[in-house]
């Protein structure tokens, strides 16, 4: 199997830090301001893409701030020259002709760097509160293949009619069509069965979230052997994961302890979130397994460590087939600046080495 060039990408801090949300070095800010600014850096210091979670009100605290996705993905996409800027979408909130009309337009403004991630769910309130309702697991699933089956035509300038349960579409068109490619890129994130045969059936790259390397590849071979429609290309891999490279392993543990020890004054905060959480979602049931700090996996994928762990470990996910890395941190801005001056040429170096 060839081995992907490794692309590397950072979470925006739509909801405020990723480990703790109570840390004197880190205070919240969910702000645009923020965002913006972390963003502009990220490119700068040669980061490949940017991934906006979309959470209408914040998942951990409804009283805390929330940055709206896709409004700041259309601002950032203005902004940037380079960077891939990913917009996540939950089906359930935009009806499909609307959001695949914004979705065009984002890829106008970026000149042909935009995409979007589809989930599918899992925070009740979100959804209840605004009197939308909250489909059982497998329906939501069901909802949002019908959902992305007519964003995909329309972002693909198809004139597009399609009768399903759910939506009835009568001779659609979308204009300017995309001058830059085919259609954005569609990623999908989910780990339940329907998650991954929606992916190999509608999707272009798997956003799997962090954990041990073995249990990433059981889940690549899962759905790489999966058949896919002629008219996709092969799948691709990204991975979440949370960064704590140091000069030393022993620097980063004790780091890693502070975090954790951090992260467990929000234990009231984690409490409330986990009575919202649809306890169908697989995601969830898979992070109980591993402690750890940070959304979406986090440290489970075991980037922690000094800088030429981390670049080992990295490499042998990309060994396992994950092309993109999409990485969280904290403190954040200090920590991404680290990582791309320390690991990401390391991680080249061991490429070159490998390939040679
Ligand atoms: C990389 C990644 C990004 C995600 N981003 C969001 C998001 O922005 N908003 C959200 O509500 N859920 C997000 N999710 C969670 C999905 O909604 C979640 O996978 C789903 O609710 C659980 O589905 P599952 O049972 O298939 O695991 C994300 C998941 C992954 C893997």
């Amino acid at each position: 199997m060839s081995i992907p060039l490794a692309r590397f990408g950072v979470w925006a801090l739509v909801h405020g830090s990723r480990a703790a949300l109570q840390d004197p070095e880190e205070p919240y800010d969910a702000s645009w301001t923020r965002n913006k600014a972390l963003v502009l850096e990220a490119e700068r210091l040669g980061y490949d893409s940017v991934l906006v979670a979309q959470h209408t009100i914040n998942p951990h605290d409804p009283n805390l701030d929330q940055l709206e996705a896709w409004t700041a993905s259309a601002a950032l996409a203005a902004l940037t020259e380079r960077i891939e800027i990913i917009a996540a979408i939950k089906p359930y909130l935009y009806h499909p002709v609307v959001l695949a009309k914004m979705a065009q337009q984002i890829e106008h403004i970026s000149q042909g760097r935009f995409a979007i991630n589809l989930v599918n769910a899992w925070n009740r309130p979100e959804l209840e509160r605004a009197g939308i309702g909250f489909a059982e697991h497998d329906a939501r699933y069901a909802y949002g293949r019908e959902w992305i089956t007519v964003v995909e035509a329309l972002l693909r300038g198809e004139r597009t009619s399609f009768n399903g349960e759910h939506f009835h579409i009568d001779d659609y068109l979308l204009r300017p069509a995309d001058p830059f490619r085919a259609r954005p890129r569609i990623y999908v994130g989910g780990e339940s069965e329907p998650a991954r045969q929606l992916v190999a059936d509608k999707g272009d790259v798997w956003f799997i979230n962090g954990q041990p390397l073995e249990d990433v590849a059981r889940l690549i071979a899962d759905v790489s052997a999966r058949t896919r429609p002629a008219s996709l290309a092969g799948l691709r891999f990204g991975l979440s994961a949370f960064v704590i490279a140091r000069e030393s392993d022993e620097e980063a543990q004790q780091h890693l302890a502070h975090l954790f020890a951090l992260a467990a004054k929000d234990a009231p905060l984690r409490a409330q979130q986990k009575a919202n959480i649809d306890p169908k979602a697989v995601m969830f049931q898979t992070f109980a397994q591993t402690p750890r700090v940070g959304s979406n996996g986090g440290t489970a994928a075991g980037l922690v460590g000094s800088y030429d762990t981390v670049a080992r470990r990295i490499a042998a996910f990309q060994h396992a087939g994950i092309e993109l890395f999409m990485l969280q941190f904290q403190p954040f801005e200090a920590d991404m600046r680290t990582f791309a001056e320390q690991v990401i040429p390391r991680v080249h170096a061991l490429n070159a080495l490998n390939a040679g």
